[in-house]
């Protein structure tokens, strides 16, 4: 995809990835609604980014406001870039996890791109050009681990999700594709309560990889993306 010029959504745009999404995107002629909860959050990336991001104070769990920011924002508007990365984590022995993290990590991390892709998609099969939907799931979506199981639960959905979607979508022109990352230097790690490391991958990093991705030729598919930071420790000296 030629990137100068087109339209793309972006969730979870306040912080980390989201964000450096975002700055990424823009830097190409991308004009990026970015969507949070957080509109001061929002506002400060809008300073960074620049003209081309539209902050978007929106709850993707809340599927009323998505349809009324959709139908309000997004009509005769051609949209040819969807980010589902919003999201959280929190960790927690599966007889210790509050329901209310269970259930907020479900509404956020799965019901969340179902509310605002379910609304997109159609805006997508009218496109005439190819349009592409980035999930972002993470390793957890791959492998499970101990004090992990709801926020695994979520991202094994998400991947499940992807690949239903990939297989459906592609006949329309749209392409879906999902990242996998393993441990990423953001603030997802204050909220989780899991531990970080020296060696996390840089948020400019996987942007890096986004922009790749979205470049590819029309007819040509990256669906599933595993980055992870090389060595987890620091390397012996
Ligand atoms: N960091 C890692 O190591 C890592 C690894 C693999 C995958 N991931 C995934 O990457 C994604 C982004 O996380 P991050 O690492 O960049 O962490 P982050 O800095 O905490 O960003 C999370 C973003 O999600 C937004 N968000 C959360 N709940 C929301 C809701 N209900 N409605 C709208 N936006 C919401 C937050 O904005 P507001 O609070 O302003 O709403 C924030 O912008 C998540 O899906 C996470 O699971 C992270």
């Amino acid at each position: 995809m030629e990137l100068k010029g087109k339209t793309a959504i972006v969730t979870g745009a306040s912080s980390g990835i989201g964000a450096e999404f975002s700055k990424a995107l823009a830097e190409k002629g991308v004009t990026v609604y970015g969507l949070a909860r957080r509109k001061s959050k929002l506002d400060e990336v809008k300073k960074v980014v620049g003209d081309n991001f539209i902050p978007v104070e929106l709850d993707v769990t809340k599927r009323q406001d998505v349809d009324a920011w959709v139908d309000h924002s997004l009509e005769n508007q051609s949209v040819d870039i969807l980010v589902n990365n919003a999201g959280f984590g929190k960790f927690g022995n599966i007889d210790e996890l509050p329901v209310e993290d269970w259930e907020g990590m479900l509404n956020t991390n799965l019901s969340g791109i179902f509310y605002l892709t379910r609304r997109v998609v159609p805006l997508m099969k009218s496109n005439p050009e190819v349009c592409h939907i980035v999930n972002i799931a993470s390793v957890a979506g791959l492998i499970g681990n101990p004090q992990i199981a709801g926020y695994n639960a979520t991202k094994f959905g998400v991947r499940g999700m992807s690949e239903a979607m990939m297989k459906e979508l592609r006949p329309f022109g749209i392409k879906v594709s999902c990242f996998y990352p393993g441990s990423i230097s953001t603030e997802f790690f204050s909220h989780s309560g899991g531990s970080t490391h020296p060696n996390m991958m840089s948020p400019a990093d996987v942007a890096h990889t986004l922009i790749h991705v979205l470049e590819t030729p029309d007819n040509f598919l990256i669906d599933e993306v595993v980055m992870r930071p090389l060595n987890p420790k620091p390397p012996e000296k």
